[in-house]
């Protein structure tokens, strides 16, 4: 449990993500007692609204887990009852000091009534509002709604920038307000259990770090699936299309963490700068190592699925893709050569993330002959770390079929987290606002980060904007464009989710 007192201010409150994403996982903190005994929650937008229909709006999107259903709505009567609302212009320093008063309210109360009289309070800003919106709110809060004693952080979530010139605007504009280490940049693909477990699996277990290179592993797979388009959100995703929205942040952090050297230790700076220098040994993107593609109508069972351009947010004849395959290297002595490959797609036929890991070949291998069917990649090993949905982490090895004869099969080695750990995975957006709160930087993204990570993408982004790169169309729901099929075996790979059984 966090010992200080701490005000939390949902800027945007009424929007998509506030509602779905973070109101239930500020309830499901204080459900499982992580937030601080005092705490207080306000939500601060443009439109007018009292405190009740504030709670009234909340409280449609609260859910207690399953393992949480014990005086579920008791817990939630109490929760809402800590939270309010402001009213005010994003660029309004007036809006913020109203908010700064109510604030202050709040904590003498607070210090009043706690236990803890005299701890000081500290403040927290979750930036749920679009990007160019950024800068003004940060100016007007943090200079009207700062704590005057205690800590005073702002959460925000990418967009950062279209490239590495605005992410470097943005930067430079948020620090003229701000010192680095007020900013918590979120990649809630960071905040999933999987992707935390990454660095568990490597550096806690014995068999894997030996294997963890060149020498070993043939290449890596950095797969993102949906199955569902951009429905209503074309008029955001269409200026940013699927390498910016998925690949140059989730699957990249993803690939820095898989590939990044031990730390030395498990402090946040530590780990951001093995991140920074594995970030900064990658190779500039080149255009020869993209696939972009775009969904298309179709009909299938009488059923009909519309295109990427039949969404009334995406301007008629958008050529943004909404699927991307690349090929990225490593210019390191631990990944020289070894394709890391990334897939993100919309409107596919199905969800799913996972990281992909193919070894090499067996040597000489005495059992190449009794490999069941002729299909020699399907005799190496694959260690698959599922991040969504049904989490597990699983690798194939070759095993003989029980039988008088020798014949061998490629079986997995199967921990599927829902049987072993019976309980439910909490949200990324609890994990990462409690490390905000808890001062953890740990699983955010800082500025130097963000710019090599913009300098891996920029140029092609720009390439594929200048020569109008005209995206493969693929039917929607389908398993994407052939181009990527092409695109992995010219680096001699074949996509683990496709050509593989499935797990
Ligand atoms: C967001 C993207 O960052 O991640 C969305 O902007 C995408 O386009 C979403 O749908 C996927 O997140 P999750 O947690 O549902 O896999």
């Amino acid at each position: 449990q966090g010992g200080a007192t701490v005000s939390i201010t949902v800027v945007g409150a009424s929007g998509d993500l506030a509602k779905k994403k973070i109101f239930p996982a500020l309830f499901a903190l204080f459900y499982e007692d992580w937030l601080p005994e005092h705490f207080t929650v306000f939500g601060y937008a443009r439109s007018k609204m009292s405190d009740e229909e504030l709670r009234n709006m909340i409280s449609l999107t609260l859910t207690c887990r399953i393992d949480q259903r014990e005086n579920c709505s008791d817990k939630m009567e109490k929760f809402l009852k800590r939270c309010f609302y402001q009213s005010g212009q994003y660029n309004s320093e007036e809006g913020f000091s109203e908010l700064d008063k109510k604030l202050k309210e709040k904590e003498k109360f607070n210090a009043k009534t706690s236990h803890q009289a005299g701890k000081v309070p500290n403040r927290l800003f979750y930036l749920s509002i679009p990007p160019n919106i950024f800068v003004d709110v940060v100016r007007s809060a943090s200079r009207t709604a700062s704590s005057q004693d205690g800590w005073t952080r702002f959460i925000v979530e990418k967009p950062f920038g279209r490239d590495s010139g605005s992410s470097g605007e943005l930067t430079r504009s948020l620090k003229k307000y701000l010192a680095e280490e007020q900013i918590f940049r979120i990649d809630h693909y960071l905040g999933k259990e999987l992707v935390e477990n990454l660095s568990v699996l490597r550096f806690s277990n014995l068999v894997f770090e030996p294997l963890w290179s060149r020498n070993y592993i043939r290449n890596v797979q950095l797969i993102f699936s949906e199955d569902f388009g951009t429905e209503g959100r074309g008029g955001y995703f269409d200026n940013y299309g699927i390498i910016r929205d998925i690949m140059q942040n989730h699957l990249l952090q993803i690939l820095a963490l898989f590939a990044m050297e031990t730390p030395v230790s498990l402090d946040a700076e530590d780990i951001r700068n093995e991140k920074v220098k594995v970030l900064r040994s990658m190779r500039q993107l080149r255009l020869e190592d993209v696939v972009v593609g775009q969904y298309k109508g179709h009909s299938k069972s009488g059923k009909t699925y519309p295109a990427y351009v039949d969404d009334p947010t995406v301007p008629s004849g958008s050529i943004t893709p909404t699927f991307a395959a690349a090929a990225l290297f490593i210019d390191n002595a631990r990944w020289d050569g070894v394709p890391f490959l990334m897939k993100a797609g919309k409107a596919l036929h199905t969800r799913r993330a996972e990281i992909r890991v193919q070894f090499r070949r067996v040597p000489g291998n005495l059992y190449r002959r009794n490999v069941v069917g002729t299909d020699l990649d399907k005799a190496t090993n694959e260690l698959v770390l599922r991040v969504q949905p049904d989490e597990a982490i699983y690798l194939k090895i070759n095993n003989k079929v029980p039988g008088l004869g020798m014949r061998l099969d490629s079986s997995n080695l199967n921990l599927l987290y829902s049987e072993r750990y019976r309980r439910e995975i909490p949200d990324a957006y609890e994990r990462l606002l409690l490390d905000a709160i808890e001062g953890e930087r740990r699983l955010f993204i800082r500025s130097d980060e963000l710019d090599a990570a913009w300098a891996i993408f920029t140029p092609v982004l720009k390439q594929l904007e200048e020569k109008r790169v005209a995206p493969e169309l693929y039917p929607y729901g389908s398993r994407g464009p052939v181009g990527a099929h092409y695109l992995a075996a010219n680096y001699n790979v074949r996509w683990g989710d496709i050509s593989n059984d499935e797990n």
